[in-house]
């Protein structure tokens, strides 16, 4: 068992990693659970369909010896449910149980049921409890952690959101056993992120033991998420509200496979840990055509992401893009300043990444004209 704590002023909270918790969750949940004595006591789960049908006996099974009783609100899967009219249905749902401020919410799944758990559970009653229990690698070591929530609307992803820090996050490695392999390699492009960003021994030891972690073997999946989580809490707590600059650094590879996932439309042709790895290829080529980076760094990077099984080369897409197309997808990219900059995550070397401001976007261009 690991536990990780982020620690935020008044507000921190344990990341706790151990194998078989959700079997066990009327203990490691037991200080979130409400309190009352009298009658059964209603737990409120959200999951979607497909987490729910996997878990929630599991769940349910675990907490009824304590006399509590599982109350499901059920999303369809996918990124529809970070919907305006999913979210005005889950604040109702909450309502309706008499959910109050002191009370958790349990968000059982991949990062769009987080998300969408975490910023209703921001706005209900101007702010209630909540606790991840996530199902998916990417929202194991990434989007559970850090307090971000948010729905999209028609005007992009994201856009729409508060932070909003958990209560705790519960996380069983065993769950992703089920997870299909091509969602386990996409949250493996957040794991390869941390080695790139700041850790280079990480990095090496990816470079050894990417396989084992892809292959769910318990020890290295648990060091590969452990340290992930370590690296996010640092930074969470260092700039909790992205603004110095620090919190910034987790968007490496973004900017680029933001514009890659916008181009594809946001479907399943490119998921968004897809996207973040041939992003973070990109930014390390840019950054070698800057002569920050050296072409052996680059194509290390690239070297990794291609042997898990991830795309590296923007080429093999068969994109029917151009440079331009793709820059203007960035030009909306909310992380566009007033003053028409838009900062680029580049690398100075492998677990060297830094905020670079001076990036023009027609330069941007070119590169991606040279890469399809
Ligand atoms: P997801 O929640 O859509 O889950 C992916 C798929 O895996 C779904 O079909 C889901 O039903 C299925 N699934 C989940 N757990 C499973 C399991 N154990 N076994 C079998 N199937 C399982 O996607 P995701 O990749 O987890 O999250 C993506 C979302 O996270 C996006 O909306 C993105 O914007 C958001 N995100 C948020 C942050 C943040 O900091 N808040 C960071 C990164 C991403
Ligand atoms: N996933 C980026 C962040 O949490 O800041």
């Amino acid at each position: 068992m690991a536990v990780i704590e982020v620690a935020l002023d008044g507000r921190s909270y344990d990341v706790t990693i151990e194998s078989g918790l959700m079997e066990r969750l009327d203990t490691v949940a037991a200080k979130y659970l409400p309190r009352k004595i009298e009658g059964p006591r209603k737990v409120p789960f959200v999951a979607d369909a497909t987490t729910q049908k996997l878990y929630s006996s599991a769940v349910a099974d675990a907490l009824r010896p304590g006399g509590y009783e599982t109350e499901w609100f059920v999303v369809e899967p996918g990124e529809g449910a970070k919907s305006w009219a999913v979210l005005e249905r889950l604040c109702d749902w909450l309502l309706g149980l008499g959910i109050t401020r002191t009370d958790n919410v349990f968000a059982l799944g991949g990062g769009v049921v987080g998300d969408l758990t975490g910023f209703a559970c921001s706005i209900l009653k101007r702010g209630c409890g909540f606790v991840q229990i996530p199902t998916t690698l990417l929202a194991q070591v990434d989007s559970s952690v850090g307090g971000k929530t948010a729905i999209n609307t028609a005007a992009g992803k994201n856009l729409i959101g508060a932070f909003h820090q958990p209560a705790a996050v519960l996380i069983d490695p065993m769950v992703l056993d089920t997870l299909p392999d091509r969602e386990m390699r996409a949250g493996y492009a957040e794991v390869l992120k941390y080695g790139l960003l700041g850790d280079a021994a990480f990095f090496k030891w990816l470079e050894a033991n990417g396989n084992a972690v892809l292959r769910r073997e318990p020890s290295a999946l648990i060091h590969a998420i452990a340290t992930s989580i370590e690296a996010k809490a640092r930074i969470v707590a260092e700039d909790e509200r992205e603004t110095s600059g620090v919190r910034a650094l987790l968007n490496l590879g973004h900017t680029f496979g933001h514009a890659l996932e916008a181009e594809t439309g946001f479907s399943d042709r490119l998921l968004h840990g897809e996207a973040v790895a041939l992003g973070m290829v990109l930014a390390a080529r840019y950054s070698a055509r800057r002569g920050e980076l050296s072409i052996e760094d680059a194509a290390r990077a690239a070297e990794v992401i291609a042997a898990s099984g991830l795309p590296s080369d923007i080429a093999a897409l068969n994109m029917d893009t151009n440079g331009e197309r793709l820059v203007d997808h960035m030009r909306h990219d909310k992380k566009m300043e007033s003053a028409g900059t838009l900062p680029f995550l580049l690398l100075r070397g492998i677990g060297e990444a830094y905020m670079a401001r001076d990036v023009a976007l027609d330069d941007v261009a070119q590169f991606l004209d040279g890469e399809l």
